[in-house]
């Protein structure tokens, strides 16, 4: 299976000046929405510990939140492990202005990461790559910025269940094999799994964890 080629014939496959212009902009303006954009999350959901559980050990690693939004993941982890050297990256400044202190935040895209390869011991994307548009320049990205032996995780929406909730027309969802393929390129271990909010509640096949190492 070709992924560049699948990926391209999305339409708006191109994330060009103004259509990234638009996507923050739409950001920026969501960032007041507390109710659909919230700054925290409850730490019991299964999210939040499947990533801490993927990445392991916290204490003295640099970690990467891609698209982090208003800081929500890495806040509960920087509660968890004081220790850990947090980093959040988003396209939306606004959005980035309630990331807590002690996070450090860089404004950009994730098709364009600003930060040296290998920079960090881990990276986690939750609800994030869906925005990015140009999906393996993305992932490519995250595996960059990721050290060899790093561990990345990526929590999105399956793309067999398109259409069960409001999308802007830039998102995509992917199926776990779609994106297993393009972590493969760069990983050396991936798998994926359907994940629900909660532990014990079956997953409805809404939410898919990518889970991969370097
Ligand atoms: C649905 S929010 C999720 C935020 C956060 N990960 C969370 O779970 O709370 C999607 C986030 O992705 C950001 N985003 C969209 N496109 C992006 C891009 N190309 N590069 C970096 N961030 C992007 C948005 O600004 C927004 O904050």
């Amino acid at each position: 299976m070709n992924w560049r080629r699948l990926f391209a014939k999305r339409p708006g496959a191109q994330l060009t000046p103004e259509l990234r212009a638009r996507i923050r902009t739409s950001f920026d303006e969501a960032a007041g929405d507390e109710e659909h954009f919230p700054s925290t999350i409850d730490p019991r959901i299964y999210h939040v510990k499947l990533i801490h559980d993927h990445l392991g050990n916290l204490a003295g690693r640099r970690v990467l939140d891609v698209g982090c939004g208003k800081g929500r993941f890495a806040r509960v982890f920087q509660q968890q492990e004081p220790r850990a050297e947090l980093w959040g990256l988003d396209i939306s400044q606004e959005m980035l202005r309630y990331v807590p202190a002690g996070i450090h935040t860089r404004a950009g895209a994730m098709t364009e990461l600003p930060f040296e390869d290998s920079y960090f011991d881990g990276a986690y994307a939750t609800e994030s790559l869906e925005h990015a548009v140009e999906i393996d320049k993305a992932v490519s990205e995250i595996c960059r910025v990721v050290k060899p032996g790093g561990r990345i995780a990526i929590i999105d929406k399956n793309a067999e269940q398109w259409g069960r909730l409001h999308t802007p027309e830039w998102e995509k969802w992917f199926t776990r094999k779609e994106l297993e393929g393009l972590l493969r390129r760069h990983c050396r271990e991936v798998s994926s799994r359907f994940v629900s909010y909660w532990e014990d509640v079956e997953p409805d096949g809404l939410f898919v964890a990518w889970l991969a190492v370097k």
